[in-house]
């Protein structure tokens, strides 16, 4: 095929079916897991005043690097939403719904990243927030959400990775003690490293480069530096976890590309992708960003995870395979085509799924377009059949022959016995 003239802009992807099917279906399952926890959906405006996710740390790369922000034609600072969380935040400072608010979500976020494998400039999240408390079981629901959910779509081999990040009375003293002590080891650490270290060290801790590992691996861990009031609630959020069974890992290094974590961070590894791909989600609490959104103090807890590297992990494990939305019936009309509008109209009503042939082609073409839908019967409308008021019916996938039957009994017929296949 010629290369054509326009192609999808670097790091975004069209999904064709079943691809496609395959991915609403896995959105699908989680709205009804959420649904059933007590989530309502948020649907919030793809863009935002740039504003709002400034607030998600402007020495995190997402803001300074990744950024789709851009000027409308009044002047206004715009920017598409790289993550959810501060657009949910946003909505719930505008509107204040009772609290706790339980807000699930779904769509499409966008950054400005080196595109990869499961790596997009584009690409698809579900989540979900609570916002207004700050128990921890809050934070054990909302991570027990999203395994249950790993669980349903199949996925066995994934880790889920925790860490308390401290709050602000206990981090300043941790910050201080990993910074003195990084600037020490500074000229070991890799170029890129010492940069980071200027801006935020907590984020190198975040390097996966080789030189770097020795000097984190030995760097001051947060967990020593918790107030006993945030390690306790850290241990009541573990101690929740284990009460489900849901195994987890202790990580003292996990540090989270955006900045408003507070307490309990986690993310979930698919142990059965590449690391360069294998966060399939992450999470944790974001008790100020409320109040840097301009609202009353609330402390949030949620997740996101990613639907495209999700399925690329169901790929890697045989899981989740796409639903089968092919036709149960296909319409082959060789009398001129208005009988197959007629029928599958008709069936469609029905709630059978029909498809049918176009532009008068022969018998031998449509029945070929028959066998390349999936159909599981073809419904055959020839001059003989239609002077009859009746309709010949193929097995297209089992061994149930051809049979003709009246034209009015048809509906009832496929509804009472399945083709092989199952359907209808
Ligand atoms: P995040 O870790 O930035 O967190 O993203 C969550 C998930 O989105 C990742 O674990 C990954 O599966 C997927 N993801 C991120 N970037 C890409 C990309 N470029 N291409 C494909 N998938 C990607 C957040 O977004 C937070 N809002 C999560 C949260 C909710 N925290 C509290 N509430």
């Amino acid at each position: 095929m010629a290369t054509p003239l326009f192609q999808a802009p670097k790091g975004t992807r069209d999904v064709l079916a079943p691809e496609s099917e395959r991915q609403r279906a896995l959105i699908a399952c989680f709205a009804e897991r959420a649904i059933g926890a007590g989530f309502g959906q948020v649907v919030t405006p793809i863009f935002e005043e740039l504003g709002v996710f400034e607030r998600i740390g402007e020495a995190t790369e997402l803001v300074s690097k990744e950024m789709y922000a851009f000027e409308d034609k009044d002047g206004r600072r715009l920017a598409l939403r790289p993550e959810l969380t501060a657009s949910v935040v946003r909505a719930f400072v505008q509107h204040r719904p009772p609290t706790p608010w339980r807000a699930w979500y779904e769509g499409p976020q966008f950054r400005y990243e080196k595109p990869q494998a499961g790596r997009y400039r584009q690409f698809t999240q579900v989540g979900a927030e609570i916002l207004g408390t700050d128990d921890p079981h809050a934070d054990v629901e909302i991570i027990a959400l999203a395994w249950r959910f790993y669980e349903a779509i199949g996925l066995t081999r994934v880790s889920l990775l925790m860490n308390s990040l401290g709050d602000p009375t206990c981090r300043p003293a941790y910050l201080e003690a990993l910074s003195s002590y990084l600037h020490e080891r500074s000229a070991d650490l890799t170029e890129q490293s010492r940069a980071t270290l200027e801006v935020n060290p907590l984020r190198v801790l975040d390097s996966k480069r080789p030189p770097d590992q020795e000097i984190i691996d030995a760097a001051p861990s947060m967990a020593d530096h918790l107030t006993d009031e945030v390690a306790a609630h850290f241990e009541a959020v573990t101690q929740g976890l284990e009460a489900l069974a849901i195994p987890y890992r202790l990580s003292p290094r996990l540090v989270r590309g955006l900045d408003y974590y507070q307490r309990t961070t986690f993310e979930f590894a698919a142990d059965a992708l590449d690391s360069a791909q294998n966060a399939i989600g992450g999470g944790g609490r974001y008790d100020g960003l409320a109040e840097q959104l301009g609202g009353p103090p609330t402390p949030g807890v949620g997740f996101a995870l990613g639907v495209e590297r999700m399925l690329l992990a169901c790929d890697a494990e045989g899981a989740f395979t796409a639903p089968d939305n092919s036709p149960q019936v296909f319409v082959v009309d060789v009398t001129g085509g208005a009988e197959a509008s007629a029928l599958a109209d008709q069936l469609r009503q029905h709630g059978i799924r029909a498809d049918r042939g176009f532009d008068q082609r022969s018998m031998k073409a449509q029945m070929k377009l028959a066998d390349r839908s999936g159909a599981a019967w073809a419904v055959l409308i020839g001059d003989e059949e239609l002077a009859q008021g009746v309709v010949t019916l193929r097995d297209l996938r089992g061994d149930q022959g051809q049979t003709t039957i009246e034209r009015r009994a048809l509906v009832e017929r496929l509804l009472a016995r399945p083709a092989t296949n199952g359907e209808p």
